[in-house]
């Protein structure tokens, strides 16, 4: 593939199901690394951090993929206290970070929308108003977003997880709960709120192919969205999902993820892309591999140890790894691989205007 033709912004369809084909080891460097290129020409080198702290497992969805789903009863359900998180919060600062992200199952209650707001207020007295939040809580009321952007919240992270509508159903149960266009209704409210809005999708779902996911890409790109998240599909033994088989091997999954975040780089060269979680269970370099191939988000896990073996999405490895531990990885292997660990920044989506 004539690399020099993909046009920063311009590719189509077509192009990226091309790159999506890639397999050879050659070409594959070649792509990862022209995604680099046009990253570091549009938005620069740096990597940004965010903390990232699991408030609660409890969950209202039942998801058929997730392992914090409402009927899995093998998860002991925790919610973080008020003073927790502040002391997590007051952790991250002390180690650096300028930006959080809080995660939590989904609620709607009121009870819960009330606490996050009161949350996010407390916590931005506690950064002096110079930290950004940014939230993972789900499909909530238009009312709720527009209350919890008052509250302190800059961003907010919801994933389509598949834009085709018949996938989006086959791992979600059939129900009023889980409806293909509320999700997306979501997002676009998201937006209204004046939120950064991220999404993304699961990559190596069972039945999905690459025009699928090239058709999730596109359609990131027509959300015109600022940030995404977008990670291999990793089966979770206690969820329905696990026991149909993807049919795609986890390294496949693993290549078609970084794929993914490069041509969504040339896609869209202006916009924050996470380095995946899930990709560091294929692979203990998984998350340096994304930035890699045109990545430029990083988000360690803050969440109190005590907890987080009780949030597992999906069948964890590197679940232990320290926020401070892998921020080393990344600091020692940053020279070599083209890159700079900024932590001291916000590190606010160029693709947004304020
Ligand atoms: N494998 C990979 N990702 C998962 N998520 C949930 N369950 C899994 C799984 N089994 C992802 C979803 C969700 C995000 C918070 O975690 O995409 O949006």
């Amino acid at each position: 593939m004539n690399l020099q033709k993909l046009d920063p912004g311009k590719i189509g369809k077509r192009e990226i199901i091309r790159i999506l084909e890639t397999t050879h080891p050659d070409e594959l460097r070649e792509i990862y690394d022209y995604a680099c290129k046009i990253r570091n020409e549009t938005i620069g080198n740096k990597v940004y951090t965010r903390a990232l702290i699991e408030l609660s497992n409890k969950c209202q969805k039942d998801c058929l993929y997730c392992g914090i789903r409402a009927s899995n009863n093998k998860v002991k359900r925790y919610e973080l206290s008020d003073e927790e998180v502040l002391k997590t919060v007051n952790g991250a600062l002390a180690e650096g970070y300028k930006s959080f992200v809080i995660q939590s199952g989904e609620r709607q209650d009121s009870a819960f929308v009330n606490r996050i707001s009161q949350l996010l207020q407390q916590i931005q007295k506690f950064g002096d108003n110079k930290i950004r939040i940014t939230l993972s809580c789900g499909e909530q009321h238009p009312e709720t977003y527009i209350k919890w952007k008052k509250a302190g919240a800059d961003r907010y992270l919801l994933r389509f997880e598949s834009s085709d509508q018949k996938l989006f159903e086959t791992i979600h149960p059939n129900n009023q709960k889980h409806k293909y266009n509320d999700r997306i209704a979501a997002i676009v409210n998201l937006r209204k709120a004046g939120f950064q809005v991220g999404s993304g999708m699961m990559i190596g779902l069972p039945g999905q192919t690459l025009e699928m996911l090239a058709d999730d890409l596109c359609f990131l790109k027509e959300l015109d969205v600022h940030m995404v998240g977008m990670g291999p599909f990793l089966e979770h033994p206690d969820t329905p999902l696990s026991k149909s088989g993807t049919g795609i091997h986890e390294s496949e999954r693993y290549r078609l993820a970084l794929l993914c975040v490069s041509a969504l780089r040339i896609l869209m060269p202006k916009i924050n892309i996470a380095a995946a979680t899930a990709l560091d269970s294929i692979n203990a370099m998984g998350r340096l591999d994304a930035i890699e191939a045109g990545a430029n988000v990083l988000m360690p896990n803050c969440t109190p140890l005590n907890v987080r073996e009780n949030y597992f999405l999906y069948k964890k490895k590197s679940h232990l790894t320290e926020s401070r531990q892998l921020l080393q990885k990344f600091i020692s292997n940053q020279n070599n691989r083209g890159f700079i660990l900024n932590m001291n920044a916000w590190g606010d989506s160029r693709a947004y205007k304020n």
